[in-house]
């Protein structure tokens, strides 16, 4: 039940900033490789691949060295950002789960020598992991610095469902995402941006709400339902920007 152990990770999960630069063996790296080959798609008619990175080939502005890097590749169709972050937190929650260090990257870029695109797709964004000798898991839940779900739902009786996706990890924790509808159409959201910020925040909100959908739908899972995507517009809260609908089903097909 690997789904069940990635929900569990998600109430103990966090950033880590500092890494053991020693690498992890192939064995442990090709565990990683086997699980992101596997990984379950928001958009499955986007191709995408995952890559694996040393330090010495990553360029990051921020002083942040981690062994290992996973580089997630896209083809740029629409949603690509939410379906690249849907599939890489799954690799997020994994490394967490096997007791590994990670952290998003959202200022990393792979340095010049790596070529820009693999097989046609377009580099995205990148999660460093590796060993580390900080504390990797939080105690419990006070220790997430997050909105209240009062801030980012206006559903009631959703508590419970939404809780998970309360907290998932966004770039500056800025936890762009909203959830309207009911607990069995739950339309999912993220913050219109003014002029100011969109340029900076516009590409990382999309990914973060994929962030999001992928805490959701793990939690959906753990109770025994079936998450089942749907892209029509259905509108949205004032303030915010449609960004599907999350049809919550009770039997195993969509
Ligand atoms: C898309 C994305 C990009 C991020 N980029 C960076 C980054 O460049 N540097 C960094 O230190 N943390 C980065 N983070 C980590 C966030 O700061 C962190 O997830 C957030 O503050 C919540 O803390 P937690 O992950 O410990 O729960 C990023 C997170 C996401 C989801």
């Amino acid at each position: 039940m690997i789904n069940e152990e990635l929900y569990k990770t998600i109430f103990t999960r966090k950033s880590i900033r500092k890494y053991d630069m020693t690498s992890l063996t192939d064995e442990k790296l090709i565990e990683i490789k086997n699980f992101a080959d596997n990984v379950k798609k928001l958009l499955p008619n986007i191709k995408c691949e995952f890559s694996f990175l040393t330090d010495d080939k990553v360029k990051n502005i921020l002083p942040i060295k981690a062994p290992h890097y996973i580089s997630i590749y896209s083809e740029k169709k629409e949603g690509y950002l939410l379906n690249a972050g849907f599939m890489l937190q799954q690799v997020d929650l994994f490394l967490s789960s096997v007791n590994l260090g990670s952290c998003w990257l959202g200022m990393a870029k792979p340095s010049k020598e790596v070529p820009a695109s693999k097989n046609g797709l377009d580099f995205v964004i990148m999660i460093a992991f590796g060993n580390t000798q900080e504390k990797l898991h939080r105690a419990d839940k006070s220790e997430f610095k997050r909105k209240g779900i009062s801030e980012i739902t206006s559903i009631s009786g959703g508590d419970q469902l939404l809780e998970a996706a309360r907290l998932a990890p966004s770039a500056s924790n800025s936890q762009p995402w909203y959830f309207s509808g009911n607990i069995d159409e739950i339309i999912v959201c993220r913050e219109k941006l003014n002029l100011l910020k969109a340029p900076l925040y516009n590409r990382m909100n999309q990914i973060d709400t994929g962030i999001a959908l992928c805490h959701l739908w793990l939690s959906i899972e753990h109770q025994g339902k079936t998450a089942c995507f749907d892209y029509a517009n259905s509108g949205a809260p004032k303030g915010y920007e449609y960004m599907l609908k999350v049809k919550v089903e009770g039997d195993t097909s969509c």
